[in-house]
């Protein structure tokens, strides 16, 4: 995609947004700066309205805690978009999380679902790891630990509907090839390895096919241990032997 590129997204940046208020330390918080001046710079490519390039995630309505430790990653290094590293770089944690809870309160409409030409092997395949998960391959439910309703689960657990299919799949991918960390130990990337290429490809397409219901939100509490250990889930318990 063309706005991948870090020096196009610069100069689209630039171009559509020239009193953006980029966050360098030294325009960090001063007395005058609002919530809404800050997030004016994320709601060019993360709108409320959210737009449907392939790599640009859905943030609203994701739970807060989830959403803070991405900025986290993305400062730590633990993501790599540069665009995301550098929006980042010098913000304080304070001020993460103040734009973390401010995105976890807003709950768009869901967007609609992204037509599948996978067949419908490869469908069924996708919903039955979503929903079963596969016990040869020691490959845990989503819904174990994304929900039931696959709406997340407050505080660290995010939901699966309404992405980009191509954002999961570059994020199950990079999470597979190590680009992708989140606080040890690294359920995700457990997961993740557990898949085939196929794999991947068949729950992205299914999760693509699935509309988040309009009232959804992540749930508060799921049933615990988790069946892997999650460094970013509070209490998601000692590690069950996979
Ligand atoms: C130039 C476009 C752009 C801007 C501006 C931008 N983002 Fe992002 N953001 C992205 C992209 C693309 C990704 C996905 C990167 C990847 O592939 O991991 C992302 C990922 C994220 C994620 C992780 C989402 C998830 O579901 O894991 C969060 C949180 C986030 N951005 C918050 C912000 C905030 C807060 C701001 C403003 C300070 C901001 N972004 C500004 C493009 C942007
Ligand atoms: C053991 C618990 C667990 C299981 C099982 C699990 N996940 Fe996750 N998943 C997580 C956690 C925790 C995160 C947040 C990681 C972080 O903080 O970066 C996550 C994040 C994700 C993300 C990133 C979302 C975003 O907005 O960037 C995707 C995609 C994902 N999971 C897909 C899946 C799929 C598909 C399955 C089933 C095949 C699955 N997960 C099974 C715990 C789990």
């Amino acid at each position: 995609m063309l706005l991948h590129s870090p020096l196009v997204l610069l100069l689209v940046l630039a171009s559509a947004l020239p009193g953006m208020a980029l966050a360098a330390p030294a325009t960090l918080p001063a007395n005058h700066d609002t919530l809404e001046q800050r997030i004016k710079a994320c709601t060019a490519c993360h709108a409320q309205q959210e737009r449907h390039d392939a790599f640009f995630p859905r943030i609203a309505g994701k739970p807060a805690g989830y959403l803070y430790h991405q900025l986290l990653n993305f400062r730590e290094g633990r993501r790599q978009y540069p665009m995301m590293n550098y929006m980042v770089e010098h913000l304080p944690d304070d001020y993460l999380r103040e734009i973390a809870d401010y995105f976890a309160a807003q709950h768009p409409a869901p967007p609609p679902a992204q037509p599948s030409s996978a067949g419908t092997t490869a469908l069924a395949r996708g919903k039955q790891l979503v929903l079963h998960g596969d016990s040869v391959k020691k490959i845990p439910a989503c819904i174990a630990c994304h929900g039931q309703q696959l709406a997340g689960v407050a505080p660290a657990i995010p939901g699966l509907l309404g992405l980009p299919r191509d954002y999961i799949n570059a994020q199950l991918g990079a999470w597979k090839n190590g680009i992708r960390r989140a606080h040890a130990p690294d359920c995700m990337a457990q997961v993740a390895q557990r898949l085939s290429d196929a794999d991947v490809g068949a729950v992205s397409a299914w999760l693509g096919t699935q509309v988040a219901s309009a009232d959804a939100r992540p749930a508060s509490s799921i049933a615990l241990p988790l069946p892997l250990h999650c460094g970013g889930v509070p209490g998601s318990g000692a590690q069950v032997a996979p």
